[in-house]
């Protein structure tokens, strides 16, 4: 018999209450002991929940009841998670996690004090919501060298773009949407301007690479760049523009994590990736390519990670099974970003064809529908990132936008 105490009453907690009480004969089946949610911890009040007598605000009851053996963490944010998480922790309470802040910022020090207390610190929930890919990057694809890990790693952000370009759907529009249905942050910034896809990649970075990698050594831009001009130029081009996260191992032998807008050509898979889904594309020597697909944010997806992981600690209970990274002290063996190798869309007004050849070489040229005149849009030949601003300079003219395109092979 274990009992179960909930962190936080929001989207996520409410979901993983509810699914856990609708599939609670299957849930306590599999994971081979009684399970039963003893409390559910949120500083605001829920008159009338069916869930009435399991509330309360003070985290010393839940601290202090040796019959809670597991907790689900689903607050978000580092404070107050980290210290309920961490004394948690040291009482040897397993605790499973949907903060992608906490594991981003604090995951070093969780595992190891998981590890301490020989207990376990879970969190599948952290990343691509119902996709399991924390668990196969440490266990199913253990066998390989993974040279490299690409992803639309953001619900909101991919439904937003998916709007925008699909149903012309303005972005204010697009974004309270993805509010109403649980998709986006408390403060939506963290999924516009990349910084939740951001916190998503340095997980499995660590993950993979084994050394924490802080959010802060990350470059990451979000999309409030992207023009409906650019995702039609990328629609005729084949592919489509999309929030992607990654990380691949350099030649130097460093890691290059980075977010940013990219356009991706129609052959990767994550090109029609589209509306919430996540997809994570996972490179190793043994495997070539894996991808990883479903729905990435909202309140049951994420739920449904959340209680596979209570179901996995209940399991384990007495033995550590959480992987666990090195911290790190500096970024020494994180690449500079300006140093990779790519080729970049460029959309520029008042620039000839000749010109652009002249500056970028063999460049690809775009089309789109109504395009003015003076305008003119292209694919670079690859290039230094830290080239390619010069380069831009030397064209002159107004350049309406620059995107990345996609390329791990460099
Ligand atoms: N806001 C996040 C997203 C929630 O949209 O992906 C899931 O982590």
């Amino acid at each position: 018999m274990a009992k179960i105490a909930v962190l936080g009453f929001g989207v996520v907690g409410s979901g993983t209450v509810e699914l856990f009480y609708k599939n609670k004969n299957k849930i306590v089946e599999k994971a081979g002991t009684d399970l039963d949610i003893k409390y559910i911890l949120d500083i605001r009040d829920f008159p009338g929940s069916p869930f009435e007598g399991k509330f309360t605000k003070d985290i010393n009851d839940i601290l202090n009841d040796d019959e809670v053996t597991l907790v689900a963490e689903v607050m978000g944010g580092v404070n107050p998670a980290f210290d309920f998480v961490k004394s948690c922790l040291e009482r040897g309470k397993s605790v499973v996690s949907s903060n992608k802040e906490l594991v981003a910022k604090k995951g070093a020090e969780l595992l190891k004090t998981a590890k301490e207390h020989n207990c376990n610190f879970l969190f599948e929930a952290s990343t691509g919501g119902a996709i399991p890919i924390i668990r196969p990057l440490h266990q199913c694809l253990a066998a390989n060298d993974i040279t490299a890990v690409a992803g639309i790693l953001n619900g909101t952000t991919n439904f937003i773009l998916t709007k925008m370009i699909n149903e012309n759907m303005p972005f204010a529009e697009a974004l309270s949407t993805a509010q109403k249905l649980g998709y986006a942050e408390k403060d939506p910034t963290a999924d516009v301007e990349g910084h939740d896809a951001c916190r998503k990649i340095c997980i499995l970075s660590s993950l993979v690479f084994g050394k924490h990698v802080y959010p802060d050594w990350v470059h990451c831009e979000g999309i409030s760049s992207i023009t409906a001009e650019d995702a039609q130029y990328a629609e005729n081009w084949g592919g489509a523009v999309k929030l992607i996260g990654s990380v691949k191992r350099t030649a130097d032998g460093k890691i290059l994590p980075i977010v940013r807008p990219a356009f991706v050509c129609g052959a990767n898979q994550l090109s029609s990736v589209n509306d919430v889904f996540n997809g994570i594309m996972v490179y190793g020597d043994a495997i070539d390519q894996v991808m990883f697909y479903g729905r990435g944010a909202g309140k049951f997806p994420t739920a449904s990670a959340i209680v596979a992981d209570l179901i996995d600690a209940a399991k384990m209970k007495g033995t550590s099974i959480s992987q666990v990274w090195e911290d790190s002290k500096d970024n020494s063996f994180i690449a500079d970003y300006k140093e990779d190798v790519l080729p970049f869309y460029v959309r520029v007004q008042g620039v000839s064809k000749d010109k652009a050849k002249e500056v970028f070489g063999e460049v690809e040229f775009l089309t789109r529908n109504n395009c003015p005149a003076d305008e003119i849009a292209f694919i670079t030949p690859e290039i230094k990132e830290k080239d390619f601003d010069e380069k831009l300079a030397q064209l002159g003219g107004k350049v309406l936008g620059t995107i990345r395109v996609l390329n791990l092979e460099s």
